[in-house]
């Protein structure tokens, strides 16, 4: 099951104003989403911050990623190759529940799963719009961890989207990065680590990353193309 995600109003921010002409045309674009907005809008389902469907079985990643320290790309094992990040497949969850809680009432819909071969039907949390270009590996692979944009998942029961995910939050972290990079070989995934961790010290640690991973110029990280493709 899927759902589209609800687009909220565009306010563009105050670095935006000398990029006037091309402002319009975004503007111009963005009254060609109206209907979109429109329709979704009168929606009863939104990805706004919060946002928490229920899911049909209570996987909890507080306690496998949590308390059990199984790493997220165990999971989600594509988020270093590809834009998406794939959710396990029932295998993932059999490795162990075929012999874990194999009577759990709450593993029902796995071993049906396992059973009929049809897939569990997570519910999508985190939703952009389609007209969003994003890339899980481009970020993983720059040393920028999940931390930064779904917050201490490890300690969720069930999942919740932790950030706004809008354009101006985008920009934030875009316009200068330095000090959301982490050492991607250690720390990308783990919650835990802070920038005291590296033993150097946290401006001096931002300014090492973004030579050492090639980050892009501010123009290239700001530019529509880039995120509107
Ligand atoms: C044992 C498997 C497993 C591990 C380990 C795991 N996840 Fe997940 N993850 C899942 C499953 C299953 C779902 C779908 C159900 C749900 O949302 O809880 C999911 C959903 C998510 C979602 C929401 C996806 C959406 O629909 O928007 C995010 C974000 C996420 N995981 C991040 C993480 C992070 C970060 C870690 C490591 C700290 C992690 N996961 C570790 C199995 C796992
Ligand atoms: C590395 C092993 C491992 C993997 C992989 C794993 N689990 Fe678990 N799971 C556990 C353990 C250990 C428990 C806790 C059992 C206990 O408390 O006695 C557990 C508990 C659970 C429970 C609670 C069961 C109950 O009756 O309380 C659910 C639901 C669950 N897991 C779902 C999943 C799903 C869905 C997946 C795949 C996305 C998954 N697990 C993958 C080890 C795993
Ligand atoms: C720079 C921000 C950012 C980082 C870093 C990030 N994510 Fe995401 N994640 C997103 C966004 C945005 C979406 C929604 C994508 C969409 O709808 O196209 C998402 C969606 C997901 C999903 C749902 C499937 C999908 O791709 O839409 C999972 C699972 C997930 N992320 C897991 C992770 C894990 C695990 C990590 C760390 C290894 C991670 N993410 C790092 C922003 C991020
Ligand atoms: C916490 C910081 C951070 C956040 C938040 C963030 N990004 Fe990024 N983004 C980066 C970094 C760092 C890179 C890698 C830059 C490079 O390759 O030089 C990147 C790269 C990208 C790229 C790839 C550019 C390319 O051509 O390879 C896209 C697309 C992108 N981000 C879109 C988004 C979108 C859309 C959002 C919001 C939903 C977002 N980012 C949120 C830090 C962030
Ligand atoms: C770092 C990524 C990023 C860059 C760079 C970026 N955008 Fe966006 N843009 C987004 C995201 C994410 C959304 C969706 C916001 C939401 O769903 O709330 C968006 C939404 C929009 C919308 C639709 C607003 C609506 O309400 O429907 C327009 C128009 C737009 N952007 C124009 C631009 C223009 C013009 C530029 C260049 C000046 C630009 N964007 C640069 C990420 C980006």
């Amino acid at each position: 099951m899927q759902h589209e995600s609800y687009e909220q109003p565009f306010v563009f921010p105050k670095w935006a104003n000398y990029l006037l002409p091309v402002i319009v045309l975004g503007a111009m674009g963005g009254m060609f989403y109206l209907p979109t907005v429109v329709d979704l809008g009168a929606s009863p389902i939104t990805t706004a911050v919060g946002y928490s469907p229920l899911q049909p079985v209570p996987y909890s990643h507080a306690l496998h990623a949590g308390r059990l320290g199984i790493d997220c790309r165990y999971c989600h094992t594509t988020v270093e190759k590809a834009a998406f990040a794939a959710l396990p497949p029932t295998q993932t969850c059999m490795n162990c529940h075929s012999t874990i809680r194999t009577q759990s009432a709450l593993l029902l819909p796995v071993r049906q799963s396992w059973a009929t071969g049809f897939p569990v039907e997570w519910v999508k949390i985190h939703d952009l719009p389609h007209y969003v270009y994003f890339n899980h590996s481009a970020h993983v692979n720059h040393g920028v961890g999940c931390i930064e944009c779904h917050g201490r998942v490890d300690q969720m029961d069930q999942v919740y989207q932790a950030k706004p995910l809008s354009m101006g939050w985008c920009l934030d972290c875009h316009r200068d990065p330095g000090s959301h990079l982490r050492p991607r070989d250690v720390a990308v995934t783990d919650m835990n680590w802070t920038p005291q961790d590296s033993g150097q010290d946290p401006a001096e640690l931002a300014r090492r990353l973004v030579k050492d991973y090639a980050i892009r110029d501010k123009a290239y990280m700001t530019s529509c193309s880039t995120c509107h493709r």
